[in-house]
């Protein structure tokens, strides 16, 4: 606890002074509207996919238990990023798009969980069969977000073509069965974070391109893969347990506590007696815990570019890059 508050008052103090006099951060905002997977999805997937799925793992406990004590169709126990950058706005929980009926006027959720940049077509050409037959790829929720502006505003002004941000992919062969010298010194996978570093120098060249044609919108650059590997390098400032930093809280056994049969969500699987002191909820997603300790940093630095809440005014367009822990 207390090195919790350390942490804050940390990462607070060297941007208290923009913090401040932004006053009401609320003010220059109107709305969000976020587009992504499983980090950011607040209930798209467990709609989308119920006609087709007779059992939904995030439609089920201990999912949600810590915050909401029922499960939302977020992918972990609790708030994601998005609820605690929503709330230091002021603004309501982002309504997801596919729950009809909401106040989008503030902001709708596009996010999908398992949501892919390229589209279904194009894993369909390449047989890769891993991927669920969902529609639901970036283009897709930018799909959506046309059909819903309408309802928002009628300018005709702004209409704009999509600009492709990620087009960029790489194909890696996976390793199942890695070796020991495959893994760094935290236990992740070598291989995979330094395709998730090449790939966000890619996007940072792009974020930095789009920055040059659109001089007049703001655009930050919010990391996850650096405060995973904080939490993982020094987790006790974090509040998390360090003999578990990679075992999954949510699960059914197993050196991480993972288990393909079964997995969290499914009967068999159970939560740790204390989500807030792990970084993993079940393998795959991250605990509320860590989604608080990403949006600290995100809103106040370090780890987006440029923080935040320094960003108070106009537009926000924010992207995301994800660190791989170590395989299951
Ligand atoms: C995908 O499978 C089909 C049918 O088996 C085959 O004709 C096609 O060449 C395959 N495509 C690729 C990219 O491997
Ligand atoms: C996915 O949805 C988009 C937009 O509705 C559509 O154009 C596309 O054909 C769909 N793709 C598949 C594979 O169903
Ligand atoms: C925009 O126009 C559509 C169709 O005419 C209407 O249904 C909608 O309410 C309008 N939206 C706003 C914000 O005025
Ligand atoms: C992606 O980039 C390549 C090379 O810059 C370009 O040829 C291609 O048309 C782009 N694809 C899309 C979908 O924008
Ligand atoms: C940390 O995790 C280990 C292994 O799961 C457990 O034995 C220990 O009791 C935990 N420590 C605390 C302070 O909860």
């Amino acid at each position: 606890m207390k090195n919790n508050i350390t942490v804050l008052l940390l990462f607070l103090v060297p941007y208290l002074l923009p913090a401040i006099s932004g006053i009401h951060p609320h003010k220059h905002f109107t709305s969000i509207f976020s587009f992504g997977n499983s980090y950011a999805d607040t209930g798209n997937f467990i709609r989308l996919a119920a006609p087709f799925m007779p059992f939904i793992p995030f439609n089920n406990t201990p999912y949600g238990e810590t915050f909401f004590n029922q499960p939302t169709g977020r992918a972990t126990d609790g708030r994601l990023v998005l609820d605690f950058i929503a709330d230091a706005f002021g603004f309501p929980f982002v309504p997801p798009y596919l729950a009809k009926g909401q106040d989008f006027s503030q902001g709708a959720n596009f996010a999908v969980i398992g949501a892919t940049a390229l589209d279904l077509a194009f894993f369909r050409q390449e047989n890769i069969t891993t991927v669920p037959p969902f529609n639901r790829s970036l283009s897709v929720q930018l799909g959506w977000f046309e059909d819903l502006k309408p309802s928002l505003c009628n300018t005709t002004q702004g209409k704009r073509k999509h600009t492709p941000f990620l087009n960029d992919t790489v194909i890696l062969g996976l390793a199942v069965y890695p070796e020991r010298s495959d893994y760094d010194h935290l236990g992740c996978l070598k291989k995979y974070n330094d395709l998730a570093r090449y790939h966000d120098d890619l996007l940072q060249s792009k974020i930095q391109a789009l920055r040059n044609n659109y001089p007049y919108t703001k655009i930050g650059f919010a990391d996850y893969y650096s405060p995973i590997r904080a939490f993982l390098r020094t987790p006790a400032i974090f509040g998390f347990n360090s003999s578990s930093t990679l075992v999954a809280c949510c699960g059914a056994g197993g050196r991480y506590n993972y288990n393909v049969t079964p997995e969290c969500g499914y009967p068999g699987a159970t939560g740790c007696a204390d989500p807030s002191s792990r970084v993993y909820w079940d393998s795959v997603h991250l605990t509320e815990a860590a989604y608080r300790a990403i949006a600290d940093s995100w809103l106040h630095g370090p780890f987006a570019e440029p923080p935040i809440l320094s960003l108070a005014q106009h537009c926000f367009v924010s992207s995301w890059k994800e660190s791989v822990p170590a395989a299951a």
